[in-house]
């Protein structure tokens, strides 16, 4: 069993990864909108993957006995000025990401939950991946700038992105 303050810590990041997902979710219909399909697939792909962490956290608390309480998923952003704000935001919002993930290690760890810690371990790794993988697409965007060649190029290459579950890796 796991305890109530990792358990409700747990329901709480469930819901973070939920609205992480809403969120890309949100960017790709925009990036749709000013007709850039291969960034539009980009934040798909990674709206999948927040969807993923969610789950892989949603069957722990059960496989571990605990209890899921879902909470509403708050509206996300729906407008931005540039591609840049947006990947801009993505890069902030996944160092915020980082920083509940810390917490919830040290939740576990303050409950003396070794399984937990363990668990929560595979979302430390991730979040070095995913804050680097952010980090060049906007180094990437910065170098374009304004250059509409370099941004049609760019685009193409975000379409190459496709969701590979981690566990069918
Ligand atoms: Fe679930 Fe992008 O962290």
């Amino acid at each position: 069993m796991i305890s109530k303050k990792l358990n409700d810590a747990l329901n709480g990041q469930i819901n973070a990864e939920l609205f992480s997902s809403y969120l890309y979710l949100s960017m790709s219909a925009w990036f749709s909108n000013k007709s850039l399909s291969g960034f539009a697939n980009w934040m798909r792909v990674q709206a999948q993957e927040e969807l993923f962490h969610a789950m892989k956290m949603f069957d722990y608390v059960n496989e571990r006995g605990g209890k899921i309480v879902l909470a509403a998923i708050e509206k996300p952003q729906n407008k931005w000025d540039s591609p840049l704000a947006v990947l801009e935001q993505v890069a902030q919002h996944e160092e915020h990401v980082t920083k509940l993930i810390n917490d919830l290690v040290n939740c576990a760890l303050d409950e003396r939950d070794h399984a937990s810690n363990i668990f929560l371990q595979w979302y430390v790794t991730e979040q070095v991946e995913e804050e680097a993988s952010v980090s060049d697409v906007l180094n990437k965007l910065k170098l374009v700038g304004k250059d509409s060649a370099g941004m049609f190029a760019m685009d193409m290459e975000m379409a190459k992105r496709v969701f590979t579950p981690p566990a069918a890796e």
